[in-house]
């Protein structure tokens, strides 16, 4: 197997993408660091999925945002397994919001979990992906981070940020053998979706092992093709319409 010992790091893999990601990472042969969520039920359960399937796991649980936190847990956690070959961005969170309610803190509260966490987490994983012969970087961006979206503004605006991130960052650690992709889905159905869009029911919605197979072909390929970017819409929208 292509990832057979490596290791990964994935933010927020207590349900949704960040789930389905961890577990296929695993299925790999991936050791799989399920790093901060700050639900730690949620990621023992995750972890439970993979212990299931005789994957190897362990479970860093904290509130990203909090700086002090984010530093400690990722410290331990590399203490524990030694090494980083895969970074995985994907916690997140999403607000439908008039722009005229979204106060500051809300802002401050999205752009903190969307942009500054994989930011400031990537810089901390960065010198021990250098050590690494086959290093990933995957920031989980969105189609927002392509269009306006109406009732999104802050959501919008951090997505954009994540992009723009990941597009420099790309061009930055390519000599130094680190790709560094984002991926953009739109309409999966997951906990955020539920909560932020009630109105859509899951007929026509991707699912996150969709987005986990696409992820997955991501880190397996490693040819003289890169690939920076896919960007995958739900079924229920007009191709190329995001
Ligand atoms: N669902 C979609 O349609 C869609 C579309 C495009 C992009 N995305 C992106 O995909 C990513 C995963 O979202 P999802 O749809 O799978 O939703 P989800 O199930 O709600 O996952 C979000 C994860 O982020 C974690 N998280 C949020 N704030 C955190 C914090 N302060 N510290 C640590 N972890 C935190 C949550 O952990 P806790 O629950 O423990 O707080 C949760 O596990 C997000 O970046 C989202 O923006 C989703």
């Amino acid at each position: 197997m292509v990832l057979d010992n490596r290791v990964a790091f994935i933010t927020g893999a207590g349900g949704g993408i960040g789930s389905a990601v961890a577990l296929a990472l695993a299925k790999e042969g991936c050791n799989v660091v399920l790093f901060g969520g700050k639900s730690i039920e949620k990621l023992n359960k995750t972890a439970q999925k993979i212990k299931d399937i005789g994957g190897k796991v362990e479970v860093f649980s904290g509130d990203l945002t909090d700086e002090s936190c984010m530093k400690d847990l990722f410290s331990s956690a590399l203490n524990k397994v030694g090494k980083i070959d895969i970074l995985i961005n994907n916690a997140g969170m999403a607000l439908n919001s008039a722009f005229e309610d979204t106060t500051a803190s809300l802002f401050d509260k999205i752009m903190n979990i969307n942009v500054r966490v994989p930011y400031i987490l990537t810089q901390l994983a960065l010198p021990e992906l250098k050590k690494s012969d086959r290093a990933s970087i995957i920031n989980v961006a969105s189609v927002v981070a392509h269009a306006g979206y109406a009732m999104q503004s802050a959501y919008v605006a951090s997505k954009h940020a994540l992009l723009g991130f990941t597009k420099s960052l790309a061009g930055e650690v390519f000599d130094k053998g680190i790709r560094v992709h984002a991926i953009s889905p739109g309409g999966v159905y997951t906990d955020m979706v539920k909560v932020s869009r009630p109105d859509l029911t899951p007929d026509g919605m991707t699912t996150p092992e969709e987005v986990a197979e696409v992820i997955m072909f991501l880190l397996k390929h490693r040819g003289n093709a890169v690939i920076d970017e896919i960007l995958i819409h739900r079924a229920g929208k007009t191709p190329f319409l995001i």
